[in-house]
């Protein structure tokens, strides 16, 4: 059982919708606390109806993910020592998300941005025919693997500051999809899913500072993901022809 500490913590979390307030409240301090561990102490002996998000507690879900003291992060992995400011913390929801109610937001809009970049995968065969092999070790392959492990968590579509000014913008986690997809080799609609990442509000809005890469969680670059989105479409938009496309990723270093 962890100590206790005879310190309390003091925290700020929001409640309401876009137009509610901050509510303060006191909470132990304990040792290996997070920031989960906090809200779920707030909703279990302060406010019975305060909404929030968690599912796995271990950091593979991704719906933990809420704005602690102005940076986006996954909460249950986040250790209330590293971010609490002289014993308080300030806990809000996500950005760039409507605010349903205290700490949930509403992630319809940032999930269906995934299937506007052509985000659903086609294969190539069907289930009576055997699964296409793909090499591993393959650049095309190894580029897949550095994106494909998102959680979903939309931690970067929060710290993305073009999401917050230009609502078409599909945003790094969607792009991100998108890279993987049009680099796998048993997807059926590579071009479909190129054409889509580079239209209005595609991959060409991005300005490559990098905060969601700096963010993510899980270590993804989507960054990384765009940039090889637009050196694809730019080959693509002077040839149009995707073998010359696919020509220039296998030329690529993996990211
Ligand atoms: S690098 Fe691009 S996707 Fe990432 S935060 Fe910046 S503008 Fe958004
Ligand atoms: S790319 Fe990273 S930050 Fe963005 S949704 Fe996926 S796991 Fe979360
Ligand atoms: S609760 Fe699943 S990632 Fe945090």
């Amino acid at each position: 059982m962890d100590a206790v500490s005879p310190k309390s913590l003091s925290v700020r979390i929001w409640r309401g919708k876009d137009d509610g307030r901050f509510e303060t409240y006191e909470v132990p301090a304990r040792d290996n606390q997070t920031v989960l561990d906090v809200v779920t102490e707030v909703q279990r002996r302060h406010e019975p109806a305060l909404a929030y998000r968690f599912a796995c507690r271990v950091g593979v879900c991704g719906s933990c993910a809420m704005t602690v003291n102005g940076v986006p992060r996954w909460t249950c992995r986040t250790h209330v020592a590293k971010v609490a400011e002289a014993g308080e913390i300030t806990i809000e929801p996500l950005r760039n998300m409507p605010r349903i109610k205290d700490l949930a937001c509403d992630m319809a809009g940032f999930f269906d941005k995934w299937q506007k970049a052509g985000g659903r995968f086609t294969g190539t065969r069907n289930r009576a025919e055997p699964p296409a092999a793909v090499d591993p070790a393959s650049r095309k392959r190894v580029a897949v693997d550095a994106a494909i492990e998102c959680i979903n968590c939309a931690v970067c579509y929060s710290a993305c500051d073009v999401v917050s000014w230009n609502e078409e913008y599909l945003g790094p986690a969607a792009l991100n999809r998108a890279w993987t997809l049009v680099n796998d080799e048993r997807h059926a609609l590579r071009r479909t899913t190129l054409d889509l990442a580079m239209e209005q509000g595609g991959c060409g809005n991005c300005h490559t500072q990098g905060s969601c890469m700096r963010h993510c969680p899980v270590g993804i670059s989507p960054t990384e993901s765009i940039a090889g989105l637009k050196r694809m479409s730019l080959l693509s938009f002077l040839v149009r022809d995707h073998a010359a496309a696919d020509a220039l990723a296998k030329t690529e270093e993996p990211a």
